[in-house]
């Protein structure tokens, strides 16, 4: 039964993504940008990175790409590669991590799903089914000819509720320094997934940036909304990025998805109307049965009874 229920659900998916994306840029050659070409990661992959990368290969690209060595690929067109063959493992580290940013076709794009250290872990972990890797690490970022220990962004909650400041500065040995003309995200924390807020704006001379929050955006029963800003260019320092809590929605109190209350929790939000009719419908269909079966019964005694008088 599992079993067949999954083959199904394999079939229909096989069926929708391969209706919906492929024929178009099935057989073109998957071209990536020079510059994203050559990118390195900044970390040395390491056992830690590979077993994250695991884990994270299993639960988002084992389901079309199979585990790797295996050959057990979902059949799509095109067909998803198994990232210990030749066919992948002859992109650089660089292509590797555009292609899964950006996706094509029924390839998904991840960029919006897994952080940058993530699909760098991922490909860590494809990495350790080639024998003849060597990693490149890219060498210490910088910035406006200044290379930075560390680079941050600060949030910070403008009086007068409607806006949210963030701040980017660059460290070293101490001193910090802010960073001018550099593109920052501001998000809000969701049920699922993050909503943006705003647009992406470029830091000012100051390395400020000043986000409009609009003032409806729902909050905890206080008010409070988890924020974060991330840089968007992630080529530079990798991914910056801070989180906090600010009070600057509106009180909601809406019921955990885990509560009774919930929405898919039906019994106790059904009315008692429909309940009824429910009943009564299902009772009626029952009793059409029970009469059938009923006449049926009459129906074969009868037939008996004409047997035994001849
Ligand atoms: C829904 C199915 C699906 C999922 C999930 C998926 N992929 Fe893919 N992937 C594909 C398909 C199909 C292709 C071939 C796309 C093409 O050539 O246009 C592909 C191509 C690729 C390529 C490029 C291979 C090449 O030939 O250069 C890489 C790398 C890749 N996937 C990695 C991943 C990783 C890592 C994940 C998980 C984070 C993942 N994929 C999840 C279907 C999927």
């Amino acid at each position: 039964m599992d079993r067949k229920a999954s083959m199904i659900s394999r079939f229909i998916l096989i069926a929708f993504l391969g209706l919906s994306s492929a024929t178009l840029c099935a057989q073109t050659p998957w071209e990536v940008p020079a510059d994203r070409n050559i990118k390195l990661s900044q970390t040395e992959f390491a056992d830690q990175n590979r077993n994250t990368g695991k884990d994270l290969y299993m639960t988002n690209c084992k389901s079309c790409h199979g585990e790797p060595g295996k050959n057990n690929a979902i059949r799509l067109v095109p067909q998803p590669p198994d990232p210990a063959t030749v066919q992948l493992q002859q992109n650089s580290d660089g292509a590797l991590q555009f292609k899964i940013s950006e996706g094509r076709g029924p390839m998904p794009s991840f960029k919006n799903i897994l952080s940058s250290a993530d699909i760098w872990n991922i490909i860590a972990f494809v990495r350790s089914y080639n024998k003849d890797y060597k990693q490149q690490i890219a060498v210490r970022p910088t910035f406006g000819g200044e290379v930075f220990d560390k680079v941050s962004i600060q949030l910070s909650q403008e009086q007068g509720k409607t806006s949210v400041v963030a701040m980017v500065t660059g460290e070293r040995g101490g001193l910090k320094k802010p960073l001018a003309g550099l593109e920052v995200k501001l998000f809000v924390r969701c049920y699922f997934g993050n909503l943006i807020v705003d647009k992406p704006i470029d830091t000012d001379a100051n390395g400020k940036v000043n986000f409009n929050v609009p003032n409806n955006l729902p909050g905890d029963p206080t008010g409070k909304v988890a924020l974060f800003a991330q840089l968007s260019n992630e080529e530079l320092f990798g991914l910056v990025k801070t989180e906090a809590v600010m009070t600057i929605g509106i009180p909601t109190s809406k019921p955990p998805l885990n509560e009774p209350r919930a929405l898919w929790n039906v019994v106790q939000k059904t009315p008692l109307w429909l309940l009824f009719t429910y009943i009564i419908c299902v009772l009626a269909v029952w009793g059409l049965i029970f009469v059938v079966l009923f006449k049926l019964k009459t129906i074969f005694e009868l037939g008996k009874a004409v047997r035994v008088d001849d």
